[in-house]
């Protein structure tokens, strides 16, 4: 591989809704094939980082960069997939098959599926055998488990055979045991297609097997590093950072044994 491409560059970044800032100078870069789980307690801002990141808000502070590129003058979103933490809320009573919910992907629209050419078919029916859901291809995405859907949702992100996948808490809803081989999923779409990741959970212990770095936010960005030195640090250190007891360092829990390859 030739030299290490910084996929995400942020500077000095800082924004606010209203009067607070709920960023402040926020410096992350993120290189090309890193995974990077983010951490933080609710309103610690993770999301807007995200929305930052996707182009959604501009920061009042700061610069970013994507893929070397000014944000201001980016132009490639298709290089960026995109699950928000509201996906699961997704009305899943709308008769829309899986197919269509992935074809969404590339047209943004449920129901323009019928205009998609043959090779944009192709690709949808390829993102959806990555996360290993083809048997369900014109099943009702409201008879599918919490799980499953999480799986289609990261289909419609991948579709567009995005470079960057970014993903808002996307296990909420999802069970212990099928949160284990949705991880794995991520895991392998890093390691094997090469995807850049950029996750924001609640679950670093679950995943601390996973990703290579790992980001602490609360307002300010309190670590960043990679995932070796963030398990060194105190858990003393990450309960202050939190404010309350967490557990987060022990990943033996997990069985990744990989039910869904
Ligand atoms: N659209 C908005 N208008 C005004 N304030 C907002 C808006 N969105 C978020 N905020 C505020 O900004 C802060 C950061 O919110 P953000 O959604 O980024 O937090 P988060 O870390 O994603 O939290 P959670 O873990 O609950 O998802 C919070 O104090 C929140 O109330
Ligand atoms: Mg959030």
């Amino acid at each position: 591989m030739s030299q290490q491409q910084t996929i995400v560059n942020i500077q000095h970044v800082s924004y606010r809704y209203e009067k607070e800032n709920v960023l402040e100078d926020i410096n992350l870069s993120i290189n090309k094939g890193a995974f990077l789980g983010i951490v933080g307690p609710n309103g610690s801002g993770k999301s807007t980082l995200l929305k930052l990141i996707l182009g959604l808000i501009k920061p009042q502070t700061g610069e970013i960069q994507l893929f070397g590129e000014d944000i201001t003058r980016f132009r490639e979103w298709q290089k960026l997939g995109y699950v928000s933490q509201k996906a699961n809320s997704f009305n899943t009573g709308f008769p829309a098959t899986i197919f269509e919910v992935v074809a969404s992907g590339l047209t943004k629209k449920i129901g323009m599926f019928r205009r998609l050419s043959k090779g944009d078919r192709q690709k949808v029916v390829n993102a959806i055998k990555i996360v290993g859901m083809e048997a369900f291809l014109h099943q009702n995405i409201g008879e599918l488990s919490g799980g499953q859907q999480q799986r289609v949702f990261i289909a419609r992100a991948l579709v567009s055979e995005p470079e960057l996948l970014i993903l808002d808490e996307p296990t909420v809803g999802v069970d212990a045991k099928n949160v284990a081989s949705f991880y794995e999923l991520l895991y392998q779409l890093n390691k094997q297609q090469g995807i850049t990741m950029l996750l924001v959970t609640h679950d670093i212990g679950a995943i601390s097997d996973k990703v290579t770095h790992v980001a602490c936010l609360n307002k300010n960005l309190h670590f960043h590093g990679e995932t070796l030195e963030f398990e060194q640090l105190k858990l003393g250190e990450m309960n202050e950072f939190y404010g309350h007891d967490i557990h987060v360092l022990s990943h033996d829990h997990v069985h990744t044994g990989g039910t869904n390859r």
